[in-house]
């Protein structure tokens, strides 16, 4: 496998910090009312460079799930393995992803999220990724959309590794070059 630099870690930091001033601003009159949600382990760096720049009050929390199954179609089990421990019921939620793909992860954690009756949720998700976009879904803050490829870096892995790498690469199979 071939890897390119796809987002160097200055093009990401400059746009974190772009995101992280919309929230700000769509959010500043909503006093200790604002739950920030990372969804794990991909969101890590995305959600603690995010969170620091965004200067209003907020509760973070975090969330994990699992999917299982061929992720071919929409009959993919997603499984929350790791739940919220805040009390959303009337806050303003912002779910905080890496990356939307089929889009099954995020619609399912928002079902789960909806059943303790916040007021609203978001998603933030640092990569749109809309090639096997199988669900629409909306996306209220967004980093990069991308068609397509395999990004690595910056929280995202390949078989639980690289998720270390400051910048966001593409992989590439040299076969199918
Ligand atoms: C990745 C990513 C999203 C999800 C997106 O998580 O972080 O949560 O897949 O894909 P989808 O839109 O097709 O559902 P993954 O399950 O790989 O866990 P990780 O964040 O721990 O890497």
């Amino acid at each position: 496998m071939k890897k390119w630099i796809l987002y160097p870690q200055e093009v990401i930091k400059k746009r974190v910090f772009e995101v992280s001033k919309k929230i700000e601003a769509a959010h500043k009159n909503q006093q200790n009312n604002l739950v920030m949600i990372c969804v794990l382990y991909g969101a890590v760096f995305f959600f603690t460079d995010l969170v620091r720049n965004i200067n209003i009050p907020m509760t973070l929390d975090f969330i994990r799930a699992s999917s299982y199954g061929p992720r071919l179609n929409s009959s993919g089990t997603v499984e929350i393995t790791k739940n919220i421990e805040t009390d959303i019921q009337g806050k303003s939620i912002i779910l905080v992803e890496d990356i939307v793909d089929s889009g099954l992860t995020i619609t399912h954690l928002i079902g789960e999220l909806e059943k303790e009756n916040p007021e609203s949720i978001q998603v933030c998700a640092l990569i749109n990724k809309t090639e096997r976009r199988e669900i629409p879904i909306q996306i209220d803050y967004s980093g990069f959309k991308l068609t397509e490829g395999f990004v690595i870096g910056y929280g995202l892995d390949y078989d639980q590794q690289c998720r270390n790498y400051p910048d966001i690469y593409v992989l590439k199979d040299e076969e199918n070059e």
